[in-house]
């Protein structure tokens, strides 16, 4: 897979959907600056210049936005892994990539449609690599970065996003030959399940619960006092000082 690096673009996601038929499957579309960087529910994605890897990819193959948040996680938690072994990174539903209890990076999905009917999903993926925790402290959440976890390291989101194109050429390679297979493998990277979490809707309401499955087409089942919810995007709020292990 191929990476074109902008230097300045309003937001990778914005570019690769306005070029969808040239960078399509093949073009990681990656930039050192966003001006407008977008994250999930409408919030703003904030990254400093050098700071973060902001990239996106995107797929004509794939059958729903969870599938493509699959395996941008999946290849998000390789790249992770091999780039700072011995920390133990795992995905919250839907996508986000924590360890412990700080979010290290984000996946925002977005439908490319045509006569009403989905035809692709760009991927968008910020990365905190060499976020101080200065910066990360303005972050509204608890936020991590690559250079927070290991700080005597030197982080280059060049190298990074290459690897990452790697990792997400091979994930989408297997979910064309097995997509079950990463689909299984992403559920089982989603710690949460099996534990009592928060979760705040779309419309603002929060609801407690066991997370208990994730079904079939992605969705997260909760199991409330009050009976089975199924919530297809939202936010899942873990504690503070939260561990994946239990
Ligand atoms: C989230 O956690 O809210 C998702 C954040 C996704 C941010 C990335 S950065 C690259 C791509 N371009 C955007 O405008 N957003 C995504």
């Amino acid at each position: 897979m191929r990476v074109l690096v902008l230097d300045t673009v309003d937001s990778t996601n914005t570019y690769a959907l306005r070029h969808f038929d040239e960078v399509a499957d093949n073009v990681l579309v990656a930039a050192r600056e966003q001006t407008s960087g977008r994250g999930r529910l409408g919030r703003k994605w904030v990254a400093p210049p050098g700071a973060s890897l902001t990239v996106s990819l995107a797929m004509s193959r794939v059958a729903s936005g969870f599938h493509a948040g699959a395996i941008a996680g999946l290849a998000v938690l390789d790249m992770v892994r091999e780039a700072v072994p011995g920390f133990d990174p795992y995905l919250k539903w839907p996508n986000d990539v924590y360890c412990a209890d700080a979010k290290l990076a984000g996946i925002l999905c977005e439908g490319r449609l045509e006569g009403g009917k989905l035809a692709g999903v760009v991927a968008g993926i910020g990365v905190n690599v060499n976020l101080s925790p200065a910066d990360a402290a303005r972050i509204g959440q608890k936020a991590t970065s690559l250079k927070i976890l290991a700080p005597e390291r030197e982080f280059s989101p060049g190298q990074l996003e290459r690897r990452l194109a790697f990792f997400l050429e091979r994930w989408y390679i297997k979910y064309g030959c097995n997509r079950e297979a990463v689909l299984a493998s992403w559920r089982g990277e989603n710690r949460l399940i099996g534990r009592d979490i928060t979760v705040v809707g779309p419309s603002g309401e929060a609801l407690s619960g066991r997370f208990s499955a994730i079904d079939a087409d992605g969705a997260m089942v909760l199991e409330t006092a009050s009976g089975r919810r199924v919530f297809r995007c939202g936010d899942v709020k873990i504690a503070k000082g939260f561990s994946p292990q239990g």
